[in-house]
């Protein structure tokens, strides 16, 4: 198992030099823990990042169980995703609910029913209310693709090349009340190529994202594992 884990870490780092990439931090030690943490994933768009958390279980490299995917929109393509690995899936459509408010119930309903022990924003754009986010407290958690606290909120990646910055990247941060803002748990920095275009340098973000988006999940588990010990 350590075996797996210093390779797991050796062919990130090995990925990252070669994108001129930066992952900080990165603890060799970080991804495994026991027993699987039960996780809820959120999504709303392509969830790739969602099929490499499946991945990442799968490759033994995370230990973990999808206990259910929520969407919000019914055209997302997380859903194919979830079907190909058979993992349970719900839709609950924001549009069906009379306020944001009704529909974060929902949500937070699903994730209590199902015992969820932490919460993965992985492209869910959507704004969570307190409610959600106040329940899950040190157990939510989201992925952005800038180095936050630069650029936040809607279209990161254009306002970083609008900015003309040379280096952006991803950030997996806690979810707090204010947009892209709680505490950070691990970062990629990426290079900005003078011959990039918003698609290719979407596409070296995301893959730093699949990467460090795994790592975190296994960080806060661990956390959320120290906590539960010490409470007893
Ligand atoms: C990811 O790049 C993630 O950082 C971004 O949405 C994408 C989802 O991709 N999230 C945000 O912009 C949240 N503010 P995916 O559906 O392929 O995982």
């Amino acid at each position: 198992m350590k075996q797996d884990n210093k390779k797991y870490t050796e062919n990130n780092l090995s990925y990252a030099l070669n994108e001129n990439s930066l992952i900080s931090p990165l603890d060799s030690e970080s991804p495994f823990f026991a027993p699987k943490i039960r996780l809820g994933i959120l999504a709303s768009g392509n969830g790739s990042n969602f099929e490499y958390i499946i991945k990442s279980i799968k490759k033994k490299q995370l230990n973990a169980e999808i206990s259910i995917l929520i969407v919000n929109n019914p055209n997302c393509l997380a859903i194919k995703k979830a079907i190909k690995y058979k993992i349970p899936y719900v839709i609950i459509n924001h549009r069906d609910c009379n306020s944001r408010f009704e529909h974060d119930m929902l949500v937070m309903k699903k994730l209590e029913e199902l015992s969820v022990e932490l919460v993965v924003m992985a492209g869910w754009m959507r704004i969570v209310g307190e409610e959600i986010i106040k329940r899950f407290k040190n157990r939510l958690i989201n992925i952005h693709p800038s180095l936050l606290p630069s650029f936040k909120g809607v279209d990161a990646i254009q306002q970083a090349i609008d900015k003309r910055v040379t280096i952006t990247g991803c950030t997996v941060h806690y979810v707090q009340k204010e947009v892209d803002s709680g505490a950070i748990i691990i970062q990629a920095a990426v290079p900005i190529k003078e011959k990039d275009s918003k698609e290719t340098l979407k596409t070296r973000i995301q893959n730093m994202e699949h990467i460090i988006l795994p790592l975190a999940i296994a960080k806060v588990a661990n956390n959320i594992r120290t906590r539960f010990k010490d409470n007893k």
